[in-house]
């Protein structure tokens, strides 16, 4: 028995690994995860880490993650790896990678961008650098940095 693991391996799903530490949360809930769903779902947080120091590592069993479905997850946790298994074997391994734009997940934060003002204008944002993180809204050209991101959504959880 290895004495260093913590939660044991899963037969079939996705293993979300390199994590920063204390983000799995708000993977989760970019994820649209709440804990409702039937699946078995492990999150392990402030794991020590050789590259992070410490990471998270969220294991979901029984579900494959589509790359369209993770690349968002690069908002928050850039160093994130995908880890598809199947019987017990890694099958796919990938980083995340931020999609060109961000759509509807984000609110501008300029109160009088026309996507606060009631109209049916959905929020949009073009991605202007990855790390760090900044993205610019199409509408009013307001830019979102890494924190104002981060809060956005831990606001959500
Ligand atoms: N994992 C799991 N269940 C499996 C296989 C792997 O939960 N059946 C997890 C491992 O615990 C690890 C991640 O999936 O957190 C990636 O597994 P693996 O590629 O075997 O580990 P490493 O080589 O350490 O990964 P990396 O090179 O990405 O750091
Ligand atoms: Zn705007």
């Amino acid at each position: 028995m290895d004495r260093e693991l913590r939660v044991r391996k899963i037969r079939n799903g996705t293993v979300i690994d390199h994590i920063p530490a204390g983000r799995s949360l708000i993977v989760l809930r970019i994820l649209g995860i709440s804990g409702s769903e039937d699946n078995i779902i492990a999150i392990i947080i402030n794991v020590d880490s050789s590259r992070l120091g410490k990471k998270d590592i969220v294991k979901i069993e029984n579900r494959e993650l589509t790359e369209d479905e993770v690349d968002l997850i690069a908002l928050i946790a850039p160093t994130a790896t995908i880890n598809i298994i199947r019987d017990y074997e890694v099958v796919r391994k990938y980083r995340v990678k931020l999609p060109k734009k961000i759509i509807n997940i984000l609110k501008c934060t300029n109160p009088t961008c026309i996507t606060n003002s009631g109209e049916p204008v959905k929020p949009v944002f073009d991605v202007i650098s990855t790390e760090p993180v900044k993205i610019k809204c199409v509408y009013c050209w307001t830019y979102l940095t890494f924190d104002d991101i981060i809060k956005q959504l831990e606001e959500k959880i």
